[in-house]
Formats: structure tokens, C-alpha cells, sequence
């Protein structure tokens, strides 16, 4: 899927499917999926390395793994996130950024939130960089909503989402992320916008899904509610490690070539 597709997808009996990676291996299978595109998200600092939060993600962080990311994926495209505060230090700093996500291959840029970005978006947009917003439960946030809560739940605020939406089109973002909001609200937002809406955690009436890896696969932890895990990887990985470990402590591996 190219960044020209994503409008053309937009329709009644196609929806996109995106899914994150952050290293070669991973983002290699994934790569060869048939997922429609690959986000590197700032949700690295949590699964990867094993942060509480993505607010502890940094733009050298992002631009690492970025680059192991594209190295493996070839013809899908390649959404990094614009981590905590890197659209928050003035226009230099943001377009410093941007260009080491761009040099490390990222196609497009993934920004959360609008309050206060609206100039710093227009200008990435402008500078050719596409950008994908990002709007509702925005992880970057959670310090001031006080936790992972769904956001957009009384109508003041569901309004002011809607509105936020509109003005992310309007602006020249390519596609929304939606994150935990009400079914009914996400929706209403993506009937609203021409450009597509992936929810997560957002419910099914959206024009695409995004999932972090990890959850999909059972590998991180306990995933949210809404996350449908397509492997029990924790426990597959677990008892191929536990028959390694048996196998090598009873002399069964490797082979005996020799009596
Ligand atoms: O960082 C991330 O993984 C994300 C998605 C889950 C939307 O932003």
C-alpha cells in the first residue's frame, strides 16, 4: 500500500490494516503479511524497552528503530511517531525530527494531538512529509487525563474531538488515528472526514484498524480489552524454550553424530 492508496481505500468493503513493528525481525514478517502498513510506534519504549509510558520515547530512539524497521520492510508504507514534546520545542526542533524519521525511511509521520501543532503540521505537510494524526486517548497524554481512560465520552468532549478531526483534514493529514473512543462517536468522525479513520480500541465502524504487534501475537504482557490476540505467543515461545532447555540438560541436543 502506497500513501495515494489510503484515499482509495476509503470505501464501503475495504478496510486497512496496520499493524506496528520496531525491529528487523518482526517488522520483516510483517513486511511480507498481507497488512496493508507498518507504524513505528513510540509504543517502543514500552514493549521494547520496557518503559511504563511512551512519554519515554525519544527521537534518537525512534529514529534506531525506524531504520531497522524500513530496512526490512520494502514495499509497505513505513508511519513513524513523532515522540513526547518533539512537536512541543518550536518549528527547528520539529523539523529536525522529522528529517531523522525521514532519513531513517519513514514515509510519513504520525503526530498526536492538535492543540498548539496546527502550524508545526501544516508545515511538515507543506514541506512534503505526509502526517497521520492521531486523536482521542493520545498516550502522550496521559499525565493530564490521569491514566488510560477513553476519551470523548460526554458530548462537550466528543463535540470538541469531531471538531479536532475536521481541522486535522483540513490541514492536510492523510488518515486519523482514532484511539478509545465510543463506537458511535468514532462513527460519526469517520463518516464526517474524506480521508480514512484506523481505530484501536475505537469499535468496528472505522476504515481500518491498528494494533500494536506484540499484542496481536500474545508477546507483551496483559494487552487492553479491545486487543483480539491472533497467537498465544507467551506461551508458544515459552515451551520452545522450555524443550531447549530440556533438550540440552538431557544431552538430546545437539545430536550425538559420533557414538
Ligand atoms: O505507538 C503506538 O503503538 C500507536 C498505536 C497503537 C496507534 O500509536
Amino acid at each position: 500500500m502506497k500513501i495515494t492508496d489510503f484515499y482509495k481505500y476509503k470505501k464501503p468493503g475495504r478496510k486497512i490494516s496496520m499493524v506496528t513493528a520496531y525491529d528487523y525481525t518482526l517488522a520483516a514478517i510483517a513486511g511480507a503479511s498481507a497488512v496493508d502498513c507498518v507504524l513505528v510506534g513510540d509504543s517502543l519504549a514500552m514493549v521494547m524497552h520496557g518503559h511504563e509510558s511512551t512519554i519515554a520515547a525519544t527521537v534518537d530512539m525512534m529514529a534506531l528503530h525506524t531504520a531497522a524497521v524500513t530496512r526490512a520492510v520494502k514495499d509497505k508504507l513505513v508511519i513513524a511517531d513523532m515522540p513526547f514534546l518533539s512537536m512541543r520545542k518550536g518549528l527547528a526542533p520539529a523539523m529536525n525530527a522529522v528529517e531523522k524519521l525521514a532519513r531513517a525511511g519513514a514515509q510519513a509521520v504520525k503526530a498526536e494531538g492538535l492543540a498548539g501543532h496546527e502550524k508545526i503540521i501544516s508545515h511538515i505537510i507543506k514541506s512534503d512529509m505526509p502526517v497521520m494524526g492521531h486523536l482521542g486517548l493520545t498516550p502522550q497524554s496521559i499525565n493530564k487525563f490521569g491514566g488510560y481512560k477513553a476519551q470523548g465520552k460526554d458530548p462537550a468532549s466528543a463535540e470538541k474531538l469531531a471538531a479536532q478531526a475536521l481541522e486535522l483534514e483540513r490541514l492536510g493529514c492523510f488518515a486519523l488515528v482514532l484511539e478509545c473512543v465510543p463506537e458511535d462517536l468514532a462513527e460519526k468522525i469517520t463518516a464526517s472526514l474524506k480521508i480514512p479513520v484506523i481505530g484501536i480500541g475505537a469499535g468496528p465502524f472505522t476504515d481500518g484498524q491498528v494494533l500494536v504487534l506484540q499484542d496481536l501475537l500474545g508477546l507483551y504482557g496483559e494487552p487492553p480489552s479491545f486487543v483480539k490476540k491472533y497467537l498465544d505467543g507467551r506461551r508458544l515461545v515459552t515451551e520452545a524454550l522450555d524443550s531447549f532447555d530440556r533438550e540440552v540438560k538431557s544431552s538430546v541436543f545437539p545430536e550425538r553424530k559420533r557414538q
